[in-house]
């Protein structure tokens, strides 16, 4: 697992984008897998500013994003679709059919987790996954456990994500309790991963997943075990290392 210490959000940001930026332009069908929340907000600032520039066009890009909160439609602010639009997808010259996120308001969650697995597969598998990290070491909406759960699923949060997401709501309460996410074999069969992480209280999470014991209860610390992980923090979060 390559580390990468970026001196400030700034920074990092900028260096996620460019990474991102150099598979776009050497492989312009790139499927790319996607993360929501506050950590990926400046990557996608400067692939918008590199998308005006000139310098990317992703109207033959594919993205996945990792995960949904279930029961929330589309149109909701709340929802990871609305974040996806206000924060990339309208700035840039994606086609709309090119962007995909589990359904939040799927009936049949099975069937969707399994059709949305079929849909990556379909795609060609991800060339590159970008990730940020919960406080409590999840990766996509996958919590701690007693195992790793392979494919795309229905979630039940943990009250530390709740707690942490509750900013994005108006209370607490309104949080969802489930998701429908990306498992650990469909993050680690992505060709390549960056994940990202700032802030101090990141510190704990990305200590562990660099130099903890590779377990469940850190689902992060998997990435130990990827070919091709790089991980960008800064200098707050990674004060343990
Ligand atoms: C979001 C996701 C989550 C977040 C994580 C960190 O799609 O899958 O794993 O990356 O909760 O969130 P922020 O960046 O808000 O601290």
């Amino acid at each position: 697992m390559e580390v990468i210490i970026a001196k400030d959000y700034e920074t990092l940001s900028r260096q996620a984008a460019t990474i991102i930026a150099a598979q776009v332009i050497g492989q312009p069908d790139s499927v790319l897998g996607l993360a929501t929340g506050s950590t990926p907000v400046g990557t996608y600032k400067h692939l918008v500013a590199l998308y005006r520039e000139g310098i990317i066009d992703f109207s033959r890009v594919k993205t996945f994003n990792l995960d949904e909160y279930y029961g929330v439609a589309p149109d909701n602010p709340c929802s990871y679709r609305w974040f996806m639009e206000e924060n990339l997808f309208k700035h840039i010259n994606i086609l709309p059919e090119n962007t995909y996120i589990p359904n939040g308001l799927a009936q049949d969650t099975a069937a969707e987790c399994r059709e949305y697995e079929e849909k990556i597969h379909r795609a060609g598998g991800i060339d590159l996954q970008l990730l940020g990290i919960g406080g409590n070491g999840h990766i996509g909406f996958n919590e701690p456990g007693n195992s790793f759960q392979p494919a795309t699923h229905l979630v039940d949060l943990d009250q530390q994500t709740i707690e942490a997401n509750s900013r994005f709501f108006a209370s607490p309460d309104q949080v969802p309790r489930q998701a429908l996410s990306m498992g650990i074999k469909s993050i680690m069969a992505a060709r390549r991963i960056i994940l990202l992480a700032n802030g101090k209280a990141k510190a704990r999470a990305v200590y562990e997943m660099i130099r903890g014991p590779i377990t469940p209860e850190l689902p992060a610390s998997v990435l130990q075990l990827h070919p091709q992980a790089a991980v960008i923090i800064d200098q707050e979060a990674a004060a343990l290392l």
